[in-house]
């Protein structure tokens, strides 16, 4: 495994670790020197490495572009020189400001300008897309690419933007739950264990190669909703503030009024799909901050 430890923790990997199963190389999947030593017997990659979180995006427009970009680049070439299967993981967010209920892989996708800086995640993941898709059809490269619904679960940091995490500890200290906007943003929350049987599901199959795949959960719930719930399943005391988004974020940010999957074309080619409800995420996750 190479990560940079830039948002990722080493603490969340001590378990992996100490079966013995996991070495980790410290540092960046673009440096070709880590790269190919990590690469060595390797029979199939899963590219999760990204600048992620919405807080990070925004002040740091250009570390975002740069790790979104070059670290998919280099890995790609590395696939496709070594022949290596390789899973690549983009978002929901290429969904953009579409208005769809329901987010389907075929649709097509409506970003925001390039002034508005969020939109700058959106954007370099899709070209990872494109150029996974590149690799594909030019170099006979096998790869699948995912798009992730808001994934969630233990020991997640809420350092960088990421709603339940926060949520979740507010509650369990009883402070007030800050919540951006007017909460009336819905989303989908997946438990990451779902997303994992559904990673392995995929790279398990002949049939999913070069293909797109959402993955998430199809449960829609605003974003005041899933405050309520956490302090209603925690037991807490927290009250709700809401805060507006260019307090949070600077003028001008967009969100997105509702995000939800469709993961039929996953059911169809896995047999499988997530469905660890809301209510046991939020204890498993809220376990792990205990
Ligand atoms: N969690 C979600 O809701 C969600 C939603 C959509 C897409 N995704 C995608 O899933 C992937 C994993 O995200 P996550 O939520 O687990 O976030 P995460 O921060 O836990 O994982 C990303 C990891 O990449 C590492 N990293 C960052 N830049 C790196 C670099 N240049 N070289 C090596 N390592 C680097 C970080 O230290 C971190 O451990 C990302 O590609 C992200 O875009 C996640």
């Amino acid at each position: 495994m190479i990560d940079d430890l830039s948002t990722g923790s080493p603490e969340n990997l001590k378990q992996a670790a100490a079966s013995g199963r996991l070495t980790l190389h410290t540092g960046k999947v673009s440096d070709l020197n880590i790269l190919k030593m990590a690469a060595e017997g390797v029979d199939l990659i899963f590219h999760l490495a990204a600048a992620v979180g919405v807080e990070l995006v925004v002040k740091s427009p250009i570390r975002t572009i740069e790790t979104n970009l070059r670290e998919t680049e280099s890995i790609l070439e590395l696939a496709s020189e070594k022949n290596i299967p390789i899973l690549i993981t983009s978002t929901s967010e290429v969904y953009g400001k579409s208005s769809n209920e329901v987010f389907r892989e075929t649709d097509d996708l409506i970003i925001g300008p390039p002034t508005l800086g969020r939109w700058s995640y959106a954007c370099s993941k899709l070209m990872d897309e494109f150029l996974t898709l590149a690799f594909v059809k030019e170099r006979g490269l096998q790869a699948i690419i995912v798009r992730l619904f808001n994934t969630v679960g233990p020991r997640q940091t809420g350092r960088f933007g990421m709603a339940l995490p926060r949520f979740i500890q507010s509650a369990l200290k009883n402070d007030p739950i800050r919540i951006f906007g007017n909460g009336r943003q819905s989303r989908c929350f997946c438990f990451v264990d779902d997303t994992v049987e559904s990673l392995i599901r995929l790279v398990d199959s002949e049939k999913t190669w070069g293909e797109i795949f959402n993955i998430g959960s199809e449960h829609e719930v605003t974003i005041q909703e899933l405050a309520e719930l956490v302090i209603q399943e925690l037991g807490s005391q927290s009250t709700l503030t809401f805060v507006p988004y260019e307090n949070a974020y600077g003028s001008g940010f967009e969100d997105m009024k509702r995000r939800r999957p469709s993961v039929e074309k996953l059911l169809e080619f896995t047999g499988f799909h997530p469905q660890t409800t809301l209510r046991e995420i939020i204890q498993k996750t809220a376990e792990s901050w205990k």
